[in-house]
């Protein structure tokens, strides 16, 4: 199998840093939605979505992900008031934070459904290089005729460690960057240029071994902690990408008791999954940014628990 797929763009207008891929979904709905319009925000989710929808004055219309469904969002149910109402719809596949990765016929899927109801697509594809299969994850600007209507978020925080550094970018449709960059220009300037620089010698590295050292780490990092959550009778699939454990909790416990019981009786955190949206409920995330000493420290001490 082909381990990269390549897209031409013309960088002069189809390319856009960013001061982190954060710093562009949230200022993409002021840049896209008019107050009271609807915004198609999947749930559980990376939070800002939501939050940049609302600080527009957009309307956050919820896209269910459903473990019963690959944590993918079930386009044909949105209802027809919904994509009506829509102009813009938030994807994020390898997914935070249920870790779930997608195929291209969902982004396909994606890009038929937004050009048949006039909704732009943004995917934010900020861990695109922290997968653990053989192959990278597909980009929605594979899809044919996607920049016709979509655009893509990177990230260089994950891939390469430098998310105190604050640098990321858009790629894909024209329209839509010439209008998110008219709301950086008049909020933010863009990144310092020795910053961008930096983020250009690694993207022209994307091959480096270290980065498959890093992919190492994390799968290392997933396995001293998935084993033992699964014997405690967490419900969970090992994550194929992201550095994010998500699981089902064990009988007896939501969400918040279960991570209040960590925290007090083990000092072990994780996020209750409503944080990341409603459809999060009875769901917890762990996050694997932490060496795989302390990893399995915790591991130790939730074995140590009484449930
Ligand atoms: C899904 C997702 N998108 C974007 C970001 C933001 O990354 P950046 O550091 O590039 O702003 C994060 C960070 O956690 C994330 O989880």
């Amino acid at each position: 199998m082909e381990k990269r797929y390549r897209v031409k763009l013309d960088p002069e207008t189809q390319a856009l840093a960013l001061i982190g891929s954060k710093e562009g979904i949230g200022h993409l709905p002021l840049a896209l939605v008019e107050p009271g319009q609807g915004v198609l925000v999947p749930s559980p989710a990376y939070p800002v979505y939501h939050s940049a929808t609302l600080f527009a004055g957009g309307r956050p219309i919820t896209m269910p992900l459903r473990e019963s469904n690959a944590w993918h969002p079930d386009f044909e149910a949105i209802s027809p008031a919904d994509r009506d109402a829509a102009v813009l719809m938030f994807l994020n596949y390898p997914n935070n934070p249920t870790g779930a990765t997608c195929t291209i016929e969902l982004l396909e899927r994606a890009v038929a459904f937004c050009r048949k109801h006039d909704i732009l697509l943004a995917h934010d594809a900020a861990y695109n290089e922290m997968y653990y299969g053989p192959a990278s994850p597909p980009s929605v600007l594979q899809v044919p005729g996607a920049s016709d209507i979509a655009i893509e978020l990177h990230s260089l925080s994950k891939t390469f460690n430098m998310t105190g550094w604050r640098i990321g970018f858009a790629v894909g449709n024209a329209a839509i960057l010439e209008r998110l960059a008219k709301v950086k220009a008049n909020l933010d300037s863009s990144q310092f240029n020795a910053i961008q620089d930096a983020a250009c010698v690694g993207l022209d590295r994307y091959d480096d071994p270290e980065i498959d050292a890093l992919r190492k780490m994390y799968i290392a990092r997933r396995d001293a902690l998935c084993p033992t959550l699964r014997e405690l009778g967490f419900r969970l699939s090992p994550p194929e990408a992201t550095f994010y454990v998500w699981c089902g909790v064990p009988k007896g416990y939501d969400s918040f008791s279960l991570a209040s019981k960590l925290l007090d009786e083990a000092a072990i955190v994780c996020i209750p999954g409503p944080g990341f949206g409603e459809c999060g409920a009875g769901y917890v995330r762990f996050a694997l940014t932490i060496e795989a000493e302390r990893i399995a420290e915790a591991a130790k001490r939730l074995r140590a628990l009484k449930w």
